[in-house]
């Protein structure tokens, strides 16, 4: 970063008071900037972050990958089209709004189950014990992986998370054999759905399955806990807001919106320029990477009244957390789900939830590209 921007530290307490001002000072001075040492491009304005999402033919999602990585590089989130069209075509086939909202019923029973674990004890790290194993084991269902391997699955998806190649591997190997299982003996699940679907004669290549698997666990399991924890630290530090939410329960889901404007999980998207691009007044020439700086966007007080405060009933609220164009989060419609079962029935069941005064809370990311806490004792 160059001379003249506030530092930023790599952990701190609950607020990103490092961040937030760089971003700030960054819209108003440089809000298209060129970082030589990072050889990036980092775009802060919300009205520019949209305009690239939006241009897929400029700015392609191709990003350049480590060479040891061979699982992911056709994944859905990393090609263009016409290849993005036809896998999302498929995919969302079978990934659908109706699928998702059919494990709600589920999906209550999980939730159940891990607070029935920690409701007598009065306390709990709110990530360990519930914002890690709920998108872990929603997503196990839904694809079809039987109770007798989640542990296994548990500790491969945390190994690809946190980039172990052998964990990778070892679950692209996993889903090769649930694959092979399926196509014999289909079952009423995700990955059964994905052999048989087709469209225009096209089918997924067993590598398109197994990467897409892989990408459900990686696009869908940290963010999800981070959003989870992320509104508890928005409850605490708003006790106005929270205490209107537990009178006013059916604000929950413009409560959920709101965590996801204001304490984006995801803080940043790359992409790739195929040409020479003007964004804002910067030309960025061909072959450049540029990273999105969605945190931003979403404080962009031109586009946000009141940015910098957590408003509980925000309408219209026109984030970009889930992205923008094509490559719009997949998983929205079940993220939003597990916010809604999971926060409602922490809400009811703790209701005196509160952050443990005496935590000191430490980021996810020593970078700044995803917004969450290592871990967040509570007490109720
Ligand atoms: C709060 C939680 C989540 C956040 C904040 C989030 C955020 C995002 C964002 C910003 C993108 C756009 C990427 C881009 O434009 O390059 C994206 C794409 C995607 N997300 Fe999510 N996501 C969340 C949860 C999930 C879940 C639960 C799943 C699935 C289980 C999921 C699956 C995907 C997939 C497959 C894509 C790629 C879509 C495409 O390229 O067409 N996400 N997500």
């Amino acid at each position: 970063m160059q001379a003249n921007q506030p530092s930023r530290s790599t952990s701190n307490s609950a607020l990103f008071d490092d961040t937030l001002p760089w971003y700030a000072k960054m819209r108003r001075e440089a809000p298209v900037f060129y970082d030589a040492e990072q050889q990036t491009w980092f775009v802060f304005r919300y009205e520019n972050v949209k305009q690239v999402f939006a241009n897929w033919q400029m700015f392609s999602s191709k990003v350049p990958q480590p060479p040891e990585q061979t699982d992911f590089t056709q994944s859905l989130n990393l090609v263009d089209p016409p290849k993005h069209r036809s896998l999302r075509t498929l995919v969302a086939k079978v990934f659908t709004a109706r699928r998702v909202e059919a494990l709600a019923p589920r999906m209550r029973l999980i939730v159940d189950k891990l607070l029935d674990r920690v409701q007598d004890q009065g306390q709990m790290d709110f990530v360990r014990d519930f914002a890690v194993p709920l998108p872990v084991v929603v997503i196990a269902e839904i694809l079809g992986v039987p109770i007798e391997r989640h542990a296994d699955f548990k500790h491969w998806s945390d190994g690809v998370v946190n980039k172990d190649l052998t964990a990778s591997r070892e679950l692209g190997d996993y889903f090769r054999e649930l694959i092979q299982q399926r196509s014999g003996k289909p079952s009423n699940d995700l990955v059964s759905d994905l052999i048989a679907a087709h469209e225009d004669g096209e089918t997924l290549s067993a590598q398109e399955l197994v990467d897409f698997c892989i990408v459900l666990l990686v696009a869908g399991n940290e963010t999800t806990t981070n959003m989870l924890a992320n509104a508890i630290v928005c409850l605490h530090e708003s006790p106005s807001a929270y205490k209107r939410l537990q009178n006013e329960p059916a604000l929950l889901h413009s409560a959920i919106e709101e965590v996801l404007r204001y304490r984006s999980p995801v803080q940043s998207i790359f992409r790739f320029t195929k040409v020479d691009t003007q964004v804002g007044d910067q030309t960025i020439p061909a072959g450049q990477l540029v990273n999105l700086c969605v945190g931003s966007a979403n404080r962009d007080e031109t586009k946000f009244e009141r940015a910098d405060e957590f408003v509980i009933d925000r309408d219209p609220n026109e984030h970009v957390a889930f992205g923008n164009g094509i490559h719009f989060c997949l998983g929205a419609p079940l993220a939003r789900l597990e916010a809604a079962i999971g926060l409602r029935a922490v809400l009811e069941r703790l209701p005196n939830l509160r952050v443990d005064p005496t935590a000191t809370l430490e980021r996810v990311s020593p970078v700044f590209d995803l917004h969450g806490f290592k871990s967040l004792p509570v007490l109720f």
